[in-house]
């Protein structure tokens, strides 16, 4: 792994991912958390000062030890146990329907094969519990979609593996799961080239 890779872009990460605009979407995503939560992409645990007093347990799957070594001031200052067991979220290390809750807060770019850990999220959900996500993707509008496959392979390299143009609920749904309540919209300020900000929430499609 690049030295860029592990050491500096958990750095990057924790610095532009925690503006006022994040954190109010982290925290309306957590709101509806609780019981034991399974994180994918815990990154620097950003989303800590966000969970709500119902989330008893949180287990982190994260792949950047420098990440997660970040993230040890909030997990001190969190009342919520946190377990760092995992690295990819492509293969939990967790059994079937253990989880009240899965979370993943922009990771779905990042992750090899979005669909296989959107599969594993499903297989460690309790029935009818739910995968709680906000993620960047695709946009909308052609003209900026050009210009995101454009310059895909840029951001690939600059943001270790991020992908700008994936197709978020197409993920989720091919996934397995059926997408009960979705807002997509464009984060205040950020280049539309980022693209839009997939917001919602997922149940198992039964069978
Ligand atoms: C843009 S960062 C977001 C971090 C965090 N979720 C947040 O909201 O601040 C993407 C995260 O996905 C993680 N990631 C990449 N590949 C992964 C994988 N296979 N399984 C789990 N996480 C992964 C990266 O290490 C990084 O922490």
């Amino acid at each position: 792994m690049s030295l860029y890779r592990a050491q500096l872009f958990p750095r990057i990460m924790n610095r532009l991912m925690d503006t006022e605009q994040h954190r109010q979407v982290r925290a309306r995503v957590c709101a509806p958390l609780s019981g034991e939560v399974v994180e994918i992409g815990f990154g620097t645990g950003l989303n800590l000062p966000h969970m709500p007093r119902s989330v008893t347990s949180i287990r982190a799957v994260e792949p950047l030890g420098v990440g997660v070594a970040l993230s040890g001031g909030r997990r001190r200052a969190s009342p919520v146990p946190v377990e760092v067991s995992g690295l990819d979220g492509q293969s939990l290390p967790f059994g079937e329907g253990t989880a009240d809750a899965v979370l993943s807060t922009w990771t779905l770019c990042s992750i090899p094969d979005p669909v296989a850990a959107v599969r594993e999220a499903r297989r460690v959900l309790r029935p009818g519990a739910a995968l709680h996500f906000v993620e960047h993707g695709r946009a909308p509008d052609e003209r900026v979609r050009r210009w995101q496959d454009r310059l895909d392979p840029v951001q690939q390299r600059l943001a270790c593996g991020c992908h700008l143009n994936r197709d978020i609920p197409s993920i989720v749904e091919a996934g397995g799961m059926h997408i009960e309540h979705l807002s997509t919209y464009f984060l205040q300020g950020e280049p539309k080239l980022v693209g839009a900000t997939y917001e919602g929430r997922a149940v198992a499609e039964p069978g």
